[in-house]
């Protein structure tokens, strides 16, 4: 049932020459077969834009007409030669501003209501429930990038049922499963995704070719453990809904097997805490 959605990535950095993904147009072309190589159907391709510049109409608008432009390059040679893929652009919001005016559509998720945010530096600033509700208030819905990148959040997990109260989705990236941003994030990663918290998975792929896509070792990942099906609701599902302006079908929660290491950190993190 769930299989009939296309496999769907909501986060990457494969616009050309505009932040710190693709740098060229066949960097970012390269990345995108890759990513169609690992099955992915649909991108909405995500550059990082500072909430901050908002503040400054002027070069808010300087920063979305570079993107627009290099983003009608990308999409135009795309078409050539993946007339199959369905490739939207939103951004990655930094929200250095807690406030930003998000009403210009293109920094949402292919002109829908939900837009792909990040708390700065990878850090959690104070009162963030209050930021998610300010912008649900608005209308929007954000998307919470790779909560499990967040330093600190082991140690403040009910940040995460207070997110998801205010109305924030999360969204995991792929190769956090599998250790690409160490153990600490690998460990959060596991308790999200056990306790069902996870909406989607994507890649964050910054399209240079030292970088893996991560979504074969991910869907590896979720096969060896049994949760397939887990794996196409948080892919296909999910992000299809997403792009619908519907709310995601909620995860079922499952265990995961710890091997020795995990288990103890796991033990560490719980004597901090
Ligand atoms: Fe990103």
């Amino acid at each position: 049932m769930t299989d009939q959605a296309a496999f769907t990535d909501l986060h990457s950095h494969l616009v050309p020459g505009v932040d710190d993904g693709a740098r060229t147009l066949d960097e970012a072309l390269d990345g995108v077969a890759r990513m169609v190589e690992s099955g992915v159907q649909r991108v909405v391709t995500t550059p990082h834009f500072d909430a901050s510049l908002l503040r400054d109409p002027g070069r808010a608008d300087e920063r979305l007409s570079q993107v627009d432009e290099a983003f009608a390059a990308l999409r135009a040679a795309v078409a050539d030669v993946h007339p199959d893929l369905v490739i939207q652009r939103g951004h990655e919001v930094m929200l250095d501003d807690p406030f930003p005016d998000l009403s210009d559509e293109r920094l949402r998720l292919g002109a829908t209501t939900a837009v792909l945010v990040e708390w700065p530096r990878l850090r959690i600033p104070p009162a963030t429930p209050d930021v998610v509700a300010r912008i649900r208030d608005q209308g929007w819905v954000p998307v919470i990038a790779h909560p499990e990148r967040y330093h600190g959040l082991a140690r403040e997990f009910g940040l995460i049922g207070a997110w998801r109260r205010a109305g924030a989705r999360l969204q995991l990236n792929h190769g956090s499963l599998v250790g690409r941003y160490g153990a600490a994030a690998q460990a959060v990663a596991f308790r999200l995704l056990e306790g069902g918290w996870i909406d989607v998975m994507s890649s964050d792929f910054h399209s240079r070719a030292h970088l893996p896509v991560f979504v074969d070792e991910a869907r590896q990942w979720f096969e060896e453990h049994g949760q397939g099906e887990v794996f196409d609701l948080l892919t296909r599902l999910n992000p299809q809904r997403l792009l619908a302006d519907e709310s995601p079908e909620a995860v079922p929660s499952f265990t995961i097997e710890r091997g020795f290491w995990e288990r103890f950190t796991g033990f560490l993190r719980h004597r901090e805490s």
